[in-house]
C-alpha cells in the first residue's frame, strides 16, 4: 500500500535470490526456445532470414530483461553489471537488424516497409539513446550527474516503456508471419505478459 502523494518516491522490494534466479533461468530459456522456434517461421527451415528473430529474442527479452532484473537487486556492482548487459543487448540487436537489413537487399525487398520494420527501428534508436545516455550521465563510476533523481526517473521510465514497446513488436513481427499458428503466437506472447510485472515495473 502506498501513501496518498508518495508515489514519487515509490519502489517495488527487490527480488529475493530466489526470484532473481527463476527470472534469469526463465528469460534464457524463453530466449533461446521462442527466439528458435520464431527464426523456424514459416517454412521450418533455419535460414538467413531466421537470425533476426532468434537474435532479436535473445537481445530485447534476453539481455534486456537480464539487464532490467539485476538493476532491480540495487547497488554499486548490479548497476555496473546492468549497464553491460544493456549493450549485450543492442549489440545483439544489430546482430539481428543486420541480418534481415541483408536479407532484405539479398531479395530485393523494400526496407522499412510495414509497421513491424518502423516501429521497430523506433525501438532499436531509442534503445541505443537510452544506452548513450546512461552511460554518459548515470554510470556509477564516472556519470556526469549519477545523483539526478530526474535523470534516473526518467532513465527508468523511458527504458521500461521502450522495452514494453519492444515485445510486442517483437509479437507482431511474428504474427505477420505465423497468424495462423495460434499455438506458437500463444507461446510466444503470454510469456511476454506474465513477464512484464517482474521485470519492466
Ligand atoms: C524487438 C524485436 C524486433 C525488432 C526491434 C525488429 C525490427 C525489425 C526491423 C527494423 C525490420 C525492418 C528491416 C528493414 O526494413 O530493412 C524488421 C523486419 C522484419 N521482422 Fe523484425 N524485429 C523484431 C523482432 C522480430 C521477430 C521476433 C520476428 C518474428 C518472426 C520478426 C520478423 C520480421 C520480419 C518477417 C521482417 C520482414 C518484414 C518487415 O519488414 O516487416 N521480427 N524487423
Amino acid at each position: 500500500m502506498v501513501a496518498q502523494g508518495s508515489w514519487g518516491k515509490y519502489s517495488p522490494p527487490k527480488p529475493s535470490p530466489a526470484q532473481y534466479y527463476t527470472l534469469v533461468t526463465v528469460l534464457i530459456a524463453y530466449s533461446l526456445l521462442m527466439g528458435r522456434q520464431a527464426g523456424l517461421q514459416p517454412t521450418g527451415e533455419w535460414r538467413l532470414f531466421s537470425w533476426h528473430p532468434f537474435l532479436m529474442t535473445c537481445g530485447m527479452v534476453g539481455f534486456a530483461g537480464l539487464g532490467a532484473v539485476t538493476k532491480k537487486l540495487g547497488g554499486y556492482a548490479n548497476t555496473k553489471t546492468h549497464g553491460i548487459l544493456g549493450w549485450l543487448s543492442l549489440f545483439c540487436s544489430f546482430g539481428g537488424i543486420y541480418c534481415i537489413y541483408r536479407n532484405k537487399e539479398n531479395n530485393g525487398y523494400l526496407h522499412l516497409s510495414s509497421p513491424h520494420a518502423m516501429v521497430g527501428t523506433g525501438v532499436v534508436i531509442s534503445c541505443v539513446g537510452l544506452g548513450l545516455a546512461g552511460s554518459i550521465f548515470l554510470h556509477p563510476d564516472f556519470g556526469m550527474d549519477k545523483q539526478n533523481k530526474t535523470i534516473r526517473f526518467a532513465h527508468k521510465t523511458a527504458s521500461r516503456l521502450t522495452l514494453m514497446l519492444a515485445w510486442v513488436t517483437a509479437f507482431l513481427g511474428l504474427f505477420g508471419i505465423a497468424a495462423e499458428n495460434t499455438l506458437l503466437l500463444a507461446a510466444y506472447g503470454l510469456p511476454l505478459v506474465a513477464l512484464v510485472p517482474f521485470v519492466l515495473m
